[in-house]
């Protein structure tokens, strides 16, 4: 049962019981309005209690149901709410350690409310493009006032019980519990004071103003336009709260529909609501039962103290888990030791850390030389040179003094992980963990799953991720893995535009534009543009017939690496970022245009966007095809939490959705025509043609 029903002497309580945080759908909106009826009928319950069972009195809306029938389906939110205010019996909220979304907006239908301190308050509809669309724009301000109900709106943002309790003249709470645990005890006891009590008081009937309302609006206006640039719903929160101060009640319940319906259309409420989505689902690997035991991980080993060892070692110890570090030589031991003291120092200065706790986090650091030292151990990620011998001698060694049970992972972006395992005698132990760097701030975790490897180790990885606050995507073996597979075809198109016609300015502006963190040039500049020209040097090689613009190289060599030589596709002044456009760059850019005797062309910042958009699809469709990535989600995912991808477009496989997979391959097709192009890559891959076919989507 979705709700439960029980009398305490006079009273009824019904306890939303939709575990994990008694979200409200159908079946559970159903249960409650068939209990409500039974309390109202039964002549010796004098009043009604709700709350909910487990972990919260409820988290609000069932996020499935959104954008779907199922949402509106009878009895929806409004009309359960309708129906606990229509009670001829006073009802009562007794909320406790969760009360978001839905859950407070069927709390403030309710005649009174009593709260626990310490629970989560809030109206976080805005986080998926939307606003509350249950009363809650138009209940919250008339029970806390006007101005915290609409930083709550806007924000989405939780408060906690207790301070809202404080905030003067509200009516949110009628009574503060002493404790979550007293507090049904509490409730019961309130309920029966206020048994009698008619008529029965009504959200809805307070007053709703603002003294300076017109100044006021525009004030939040301005405030919420700046920072909420591209994402329609912040502005909209504002106009439904200011039709709670200016127009009656009814009507402000009909002007709030109205525009929760007309949001939940935008493309901006579609991505966020499948990010929200997409990452839950990431971390469900479709083979992997969710109650797979998993391996205890109480300490780290990692070795190699450079970039990235530095930074994995910090995510580890923020989370209070002990890494130990191993290197060839004191002296990178100590260079590696000394920048993630820097680190911390700078988060120190910045007053984003304490003192103690980074002084806490340093004493979970320790230092070898020695392997045998790293036997305790229960994970351990090599992250050394990217050269398949130096990764066989590191893992025979890890294979020689690593417990049984210990996992061992290699941080490798372009090597094959199956060989690296073959290094050792338990490939199922082995599996890949792609950090991005800087490895203690990037987000993105691709969780490589080799051939061998075991299923327990799959399960346990991903949760470790989630330990440290990754957004953990599973990747099959393949060169490049997803994310960075994906980005050659990216770059190979941003060198065709230049040979073409444009500048790396104009190519980045484009993209920059469409909502790109950045474009394909200022990023190779931070990278270092002699990392792709490692990888050409190798495809050279390995696929002599693959087309490349040589420009790149040329950049190369003169030495323009990037950010770190003060010189790429663009200039830098020592200590700032800013990417100033240089001339001779552009020169050499004409001068190979013109040795290549192609005429240049004015390229239309559309073509700019979609060439680059949609190499990225189609690389993107033959990864899933392969089962290298196993949702079109989880691809969302890499670029959104990796590579910057614009989060109101909800990655490239659901942009490709909404641009519609039909118009997608059309526009391959012309850019299969230009003679510059690489033809062969336009082809659809033969999991998009099937889509366009079957008129399907990705998602
Ligand atoms: P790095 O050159 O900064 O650091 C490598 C460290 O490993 C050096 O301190 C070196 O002394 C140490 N080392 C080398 N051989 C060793 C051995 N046999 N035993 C112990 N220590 C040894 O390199 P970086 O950038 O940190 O890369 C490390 C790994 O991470 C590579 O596999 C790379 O492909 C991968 N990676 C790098 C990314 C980046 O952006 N730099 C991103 C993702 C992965």
């Amino acid at each position: 049962m979705t709700t439960l029903y029980e009398v305490h002497g006079s009273v009824a309580l019904i306890t939303l019981n939709n575990p994990p945080v008694n979200g409200l759908g159908h079946a559970t909106r159903l249960s409650m309005t068939e209990n409500l009826q039974k309390a109202n009928d039964d002549d010796a319950i004098k009043s009604i209690v709700i709350t909910g069972a487990g972990k919260a009195f409820s988290g609000g809306a069932d996020i499935k149901e959104f954008g779907s029938p199922k949402a509106m389906q009878e009895p929806n939110l409004h009309s359960v709410i309708q129906m606990i205010e229509n009670s001829s019996k006073p009802v009562v909220a007794a909320i406790h350690s969760v009360c978001m979304g839905g859950g407070l907006e069927l709390a403030l239908g309710c005649h009174y409310r009593i709260a626990a301190p310490g629970c989560s308050v809030a109206l976080p509809e805005v986080k998926l493009g939307l606003l509350p669309g249950a009363g809650g724009t138009q209940r919250l301000p008339r029970a806390l006032g006007v101005e915290p109900a609409l930083n709550m709106i806007v924000s989405g943002e939780p408060v906690k019980s207790e301070l809202l309790a404080q905030i003067p003249g509200q009516k949110l709470f009628d009574k503060m519990a002493s404790s979550a645990e007293s507090l049904p005890d509490e409730a019961f006891a309130f309920a029966q004071s206020i048994a009698d009590i008619r008529p029965l008081p009504l959200v809805r009937n307070l007053p709703c103003k603002h003294r300076n309302g017109d100044a006021y609006f525009q004030f939040a206006r301005n405030m919420v336009k700046g920072m909420s640039k591209n994402f329609p719903a912040p502005l909209k929160c504002v106009d439904a709260v200011e039709a709670a101060t200016k127009q009656k009640f009814a009507d402000g319940l009909l002007f709030e529909r109205e525009l929760f319906i007309n949001l939940m259309w935008t493309p901006e409420s579609r991505a966020l609501r499948h990010i929200f989505i997409a990452e839950r689902a990431a971390s469900k690997i479709p083979d992997v039962p969710q109650d797979m035991p998993q391996r205890d991980i109480k300490s780290i080993a990692v070795i190699g103290a450079g970039t990235m060892g530095g930074g994995i070692a910090m995510n580890f110890l923020n989370a209070g888990i002990p890494v130990k570090m191993l290197e060839m030589k004191q002296e990178a031991l100590d260079r590696g030791i000394a920048t993630i003291r820097k680190n911390y120092e700078s988060q120190v200065k910045k007053g984003k850390l304490k003192q103690d706790k980074y002084e806490q986090r340093m004493g979970l650091l320790s230092t070898t030389l020695s392997y045998d030292d790293l036997k305790d151990s229960d994970m351990v990620i090599e992250a050394v040179f990217e050269e398949m011998g130096v990764k066989e001698k590191v893992f025979t060694e890890l294979d020689r003094v690593m417990k049984p049970s210990a996992i061992l992972a290699s941080n490798t972006s372009t090597l094959d992980l199956n060989q690296i395992a073959s290094f050792t005698k338990r490939p199922e132990d082995v599996v890949g963990l792609h950090f991005f760097s800087p490895a203690n701030i990037m987000k993105l975790l691709e969780v490589v799953r080799g051939e061998k490897t075991a299923k327990d180790v799959m399960a346990t990885v991903m949760a470790v991720a989630k330990k440290i606050r990754k957004t953990a995507v599973v990747s099959g073996v393949c060169d490049g893995f997803i994310g960075n597979r994906m980005i050659e075809q990216y770059g190979r198109q941003g060198g065709f535009l230049l040979d073409e016609g444009c500048t790396p300015a104009q190519v980045d502006k484009a993209i920059e534009k469409f909502g790109f963190a950045m474009g394909p040039f200022r990023m190779g500049d931070l990278a270092g543009n002699d990392i792709g020209w490692a990888i050409r040097k190798r495809r050279y090689q390995e696929k002599p017939g693959m087309k490349y613009s040589k420009t790149a190289d040329l950049l190369c060599e003169k030495g323009r690496f990037g950010q770190k030589t003060g010189a790429g596709w663009y200039d830098y002044v020592a200590g700032k970022r800013d990417a100033i456009p240089n001339h001779e760059v552009v020169a050499m850019i004409e001068e190979h245009r013109k040795s290549l005797g192609i005429s240049p062309r004015k390229i239309s910042d559309e073509e700019i966007v979609q060439r680059l958009v949609y190499s990225l699809v189609n690389e993107a469709a033959h990864i899933l095809e392969e089962g290298i990535a196993t949702k079109a989600s989880d691809i969302d995912m890499v670029y959104l939490m990796g590579y910057g991808f614009p989060i109101y477009r909800g990655g490239p496989m659901l942009y490709a959705d909404q641009v519609g997979l039909f118009n997608v391959v059309q526009a391959m097709n012309r850019f299969a025509k230009n003679p510059l192009d690489d033809a062969s890559f336009w082809k659809p891959a033969p999991l998009l043609a099937r889509l366009v076919a079957e008129g399907k989507t990705f998602n």
